[in-house]
């Protein structure tokens, strides 16, 4: 390297240490590496006018301070951003170096959670996954059950009605998946549907007005009470325990003849007598029933050749009882101390 050059590096430097900030990197950068003005560019034009044999060691020495001028430049660049960024951080009011705190996430409903364990054992089964609307038109929740106008359980003092002419309301039960099914499908039918139902109840420890249920439809030649009973038995043990034990009560349901209150052995006692059973050994929990031969026939399915099992049950109370919960409402409180123990 020449002498001048020598002087070269050495303004360099001493240019390079005056930067204090982004204007003075700046200027410095551009008066030494800019494509037509900076020094070395500039420099550079000197080699036409030397004799040939200094060129190549005058080229690679402009090169050389080339490479040196942009490794220190780029070097400096990044000190004064690393100084940019800590002031930027200890000028602010957030303090990034303190831990993060928990952000509350919720976790799947257990009510959610059981109605899917409950279509999880029906879909093992066979069955089909029907999904029917929660405003329903009256003929879907009441008369093509078998419950015409005069009937008393459609009482405006239990259903919530839309309209003045009580068109539509808010489906009482899910066992509108009967007239829902037996439109959509032809037997064989085996359908489950699961959802919200509404009544005006009061909101206490044991009535909500909106509540879960699940129905079942199976429909198909010679089906008989004792297919009920057998599908039945393999769903109850499933769902709470698999000694659990059931007995068919008669009970009445427009929709279904013979009907029955269905109980199932005492979950907390095993069959012994205890509170929650009230000393009985049983606890009743669904309804259920053949298919009234006037249902099928109003939905199209011709009663001579085809019969069928319904059933229905609310998914809260199986709820209540397999968590041993005392008070319904804690369920739609959302404190999720209570929802995040299950
Ligand atoms: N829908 C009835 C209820 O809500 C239950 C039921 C369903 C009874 C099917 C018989 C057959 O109480």
């Amino acid at each position: 390297m020449t002498d001048p050059d020598r002087n070269l590096i050495e303004q360099f430097e001493r240019d390079v240490s005056t930067i204090r900030d982004m204007e003075q990197y700046v200027s410095v950068r551009d008066r030494w590496l800019a494509r037509e003005t900076g020094i070395i560019t500039t420099r550079m034009k000197l080699l036409r006018d030397l004799p040939s044999e200094e060129r190549p060691a005058f080229g690679r020495a402009m090169n050389e301070l080339r490479k040196h001028a942009e490794e220190r430049l780029e070097a400096v660049l990044e000190v004064l951003k690393k100084a940019a960024r800590e002031a930027a951080i200890s000028g602010s009011l957030v303090d990034v170096t303190r831990p993060g705190f928990p952000y509350p996430v919720g976790c799947e409903h257990p009510i959610r959670r059981l109605q899917q364990e409950i279509e999880d054992i029906f879909v093992s089964m066979g069955f089909r996954v029907f999904d029917c609307p929660e405003v329903e038109r009256e003929y879907y929740n009441f008369t093509a059950l078998n419950m015409p106008r005069e009937h008393p359980a459609r009482d405006a003092q239990d259903t919530f009605y839309f309209d003045e002419p009580e068109l539509t309301l808010l489906r009482t039960h899910c066992s509108t998946v009967q007239v829902h099914a037996m439109e959509t499908m032809k037997p064989p039918i085996r359908a489950v549907s699961t959802g919200k139902v509404y009544r005006r109840d009061p909101f206490d420890a044991t009535h909500s007005p909106m509540f879960f249920q699940v129905d079942v439809l199976v429909v198909d030649e010679g089906i008989t009470m004792g297919d009920l009973k057998g599908t039945l038995e393999t769903f109850l043990k499933r769902i709470f325990h698999p000694d659990t034990r059931m007995r068919l009560r008669p009970g009445y349901f427009p929709f279904v003849e013979p009907g029955a209150e269905v109980d199932i052995s005492c979950i907390f006692c095993f069959g012994q007598g205890c509170r929650i059973c009230k000393q009985t050994g049983w606890i009743e929990i669904l309804g259920a029933g053949m298919v009234h031969p006037k249902v099928l026939r109003m939905s199209g399915v011709d009663d001579s050749r085809y019969s069928g099992f319904a059933w229905g049950m609310g998914i809260d109370r199986v709820a209540i009882l397999k968590y041993g919960v005392e008070d319904i409402r804690l369920f739609w409180e959302n404190d999720l101390r209570f929802l995040r123990q299950f």
